[in-house]
């Protein structure tokens, strides 16, 4: 054990090669990654980044509701997001008679600040290894249901410890590295957090799902809130009482903008990735779970984008259920063609091979290239049975909507047209019928298909003119509880199998890399936790002949407008303040920056993260990253992964010249 953790404090240092670029580093590890930072042009220290006796920039750092992050822009509880983060929240407060996705919104006082029910946002307090204390009591003979237990046990101990009385905190223990180490997040919850402003859609998803995951881009990604407490500065329920948060730190802005080669660090809350796969995962990835659920998601988009162009509310109704489907859609593509560039798998398989060799007579490491490949083979057909469960089974709209009893019914309903979840159904249904090894479909699938001859036939009992609820339900209750009893108990079994490989196989590929002088760096997985990625701006050559420049400007905005085509329609005052060249003090070279690009390694749940200088002030809002580097999640290429992020100047710039709102910039500070 002491030998073992020795080896974690060592390499999550992430040994001696110095590299910058990949790695999502934890706050409070920092200290053992500086100096490399430092070379790179950082001019700040270890606790400026995250100091537990100061405040530091992660004080300035939230996580916004579910899944993005956030961060403070003035004294005042000024916060900048992403416009997709907070797209749920502006569509909510939307109607015909004011469409504040169509044409932005724009609190002119304090007073117009609109409330959200429901959306909090987190700070975090601290964050500290527990290994120890998780593992009190483990022996290296138990179980791993036993281990499971222990570790679920001591975890809530040292959770209810952290928060105590107080209410207003939240805590998680988190495993990383599988479980080789621990780590407490305790988290403060402020939970009335108002709407300020947001540009209209044409600016603020300029581009729609055409630009989206892409590079050049030219989308003012961006929106405001402001976080509220009780007069005592703690988080407090929604009341008109509250008062502006006072931050502990907020992030100074940047406007004298950044060039290519200029340094870059981004602080945020990506979600998951999985950099340590064995190759057969991988494989299957690339090459089985991707492509088809790409081509179930394919079914579905053709279908909506029919209806969509055919009628103009459909359209509305379905604007953002198409985003998000079509969002992973695109991502998938570009990460199974990344992997294959990359030659991920082959190059897994060379290392596995090598791993083997060296593992010989340890007990500890030997045979587990073989046991991973024997568990992996014995998973595959059941993976991809979840798979289809999640993406045709239970993709379809009324079957989801039935299954979680009917809820916000009216919601539901508003956004709701049922042609296209019929065709859905259809389309959806057949190819699970005919994708899925017979006796992993349900006898309960297989029954009502007989019974009514066609998935056409089933579809008609389905969707009648008031939709069969009771149907659906029972179609929701069967297939699921068929999945739940007679899949994921294999699933998940094995699963816990191939976890313990990983727990081993991550510590043996550490020594390895030490008695070989591997160079290779090791950084855990993303887990929606706090963590700290540093690069450069920096263009990419994304295919032969083509090398992409890394700052847009609003120049490319008006190449790209075009009244004709929705996602590229923008705001006439726009076009007007182009014509007239009335860009103020955000003028650079003639035009505004919009958005650039960088090296920072990056993943979903980073939207919204700020993108700081070498002295730590903001200089962007991270929102996307290329197609051409979406693999990053599982294997990252320093020469084609990049983040892209809105360059603040261009919210700047929108603030002040388009929405006219001077009182928020007068409480950001800006250096200029
Ligand atoms: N690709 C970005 C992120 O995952 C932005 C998504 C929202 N924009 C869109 N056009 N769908 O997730
Ligand atoms: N748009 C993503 C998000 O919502 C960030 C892009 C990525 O996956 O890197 O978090």
């Amino acid at each position: 054990m002491k030998k073992l953790l020795f080896l974690f404090a060592f390499l999550l240092v992430g040994s001696t090669q110095m590299r910058a670029d990949e790695g999502m580093w934890l706050p409070s590890e920092i200290l053992k990654k500086i100096k490399d930072i430092q070379s790179q042009g950082f001019k700040l220290s270890a606790e400026d980044i995250y100091s537990v006796n100061q405040s530091s920039l992660k004080d300035a750092v939230v996580r916004f509701g579910g899944g993005c992050t956030g961060e403070l822009i003035s004294p005042e509880g000024l916060l900048i997001t992403n416009h997709h983060c907070g797209y749920g929240q502006i569509q909510s407060h939307s109607s015909v008679e004011h469409d504040y996705l169509k044409d932005g919104f724009w609190a002119m006082s304090r007073a117009e600040e609109l409330p959200n029910p429901g959306l909090s946002v987190s700070f975090l307090e601290y964050m500290t290894d527990v290994t120890d204390e998780v593992l009190k009591g483990y022996k290296p003979k138990m179980t791993e249901e036993k281990r499971i237990a222990l570790v679920e046990k001591n975890s809530q101990k040292i959770i209810d410890k952290a928060v105590g009385e107080n209410k207003h905190l939240v805590a998680h223990v988190k495993p990383i590295y599988y479980g080789n180490q621990y780590f407490l997040f305790v988290y403060k919850v402020y939970t009335d957090v108002r709407l300020v402003g947001a540009p209209p859609s044409s600016i603020g998803k300029f581009g729609g799902d055409t630009d989206n995951w892409m590079w050049p881009r030219h989308t003012g990604d961006f929106s405001l809130f402001r976080v509220y407490a009780g007069a005592d500065n703690e988080p407090a329920e929604y009341s008109e009482h509250n008062v502006p948060f006072r931050p502990k730190k907020y992030f100074k802005v940047n406007a004298k903008g950044i060039r290519e080669g200029d340094f870059t660090m981004v602080y945020g809350f990506p979600g998951t990735t999985r950099e340590y796969l064995f190759s057969e995962a991988v494989k299957y990835t690339a090459l089985v779970s991707n492509p088809h659920k790409i081509a179930l998601r394919t079914l579905r988009l053709n279908i909506q984008r029919e209806e969509m162009a055919k009628n103009q509310a459909v359209r509305i109704q379905y604007a953002s259920k198409n985003a998000s489907v079509s969002n992973a859609w695109k991502k998938w593509q570009g990460e199974a063609k990344g992997i294959l560039r990359m030659k991920a798998i082959e190059n897994k398989q060379d290392f596995e091979a090598k791993f083997d060799q060296w593992a010989e007579g340890k007990p500890e490491y030997e045979n587990l290239v073989e046991r991973f490949k024997a568990l992996y083979a014995s998973i595959e057909e059941l993976s991809l049975v979840q798979d289809y469960q999640t993406e045709a089974l239970n993709a379809v709209e009324l079957i989801a909507f039935a299954g979680r009893g009917q809820a916000n019914a009216e919601k539901f309903y508003k956004d709701y047209y049922q042609p296209i979840d019929k065709a859905s159904f259809i389309a959806l249904y057949k190819a699970y019928s005919q994708n899925i090894a017979d006796e992993y479909q349900s006898p309960y699938f297989k029954e009502q298909l007989q019974k009514f001859g066609s998935v056409e036939a089933w579809a008609e009992a389905l969707f009648t003119d008031t939709p069969n609820l009771a149907m659906a339900e029972e179609i929701y209750r069967e297939t699921n509880a068929w999945f739940r009893e007679n899949i994921a108990p294999a699933l998940s079994e094995v699963n816990t199998e191939i976890t313990l490989l990983y727990r081993a196989y991550m510590r043996g590929m550490m020594e390895y890399n030490e008695a070989t002088n591997g160079g290779k760096i090791f950084y855990p997985d993303a887990n929606s936790t706090l963590r700290v990625t540093y690069g450069k701006v920096k263009g990419y050559k994304p295919a032969d002949a083509i090398y992409y420049t890394p700052i847009s400007s609003l120049d490319g905005v008006i190449e790209k407008d075009n009244p004709d085509i929705y996602d590229y329609n923008i705001p006439q005052k726009l076009r007007d303040l182009h014509a007239a060249k009335d860009y103020g003090r955000w003028e650079v070279d003639g035009s505004v920056p919009v958005a650039f690009i960088a090296t920072n390694h990056t993943s979903g749940g980073n939207s919204g993260s700020p993108v700081l200088d070498a002295e730590g002030n903001l200089i962007g809002v991270n929102f996307d990253r290329v197609w051409e580097g979406t693999m990053s999640d599982v294997v990252y290429d320093p020469e084609i992964c990049r983040n892209i992020a809105l360059d603040i100047r261009f919210a700047l710039f929108v603030i002040d010249k388009l929405a006219g709102a001077k009182h928020l910039l007068d409480e950001i500070e800006i250096v200029q």
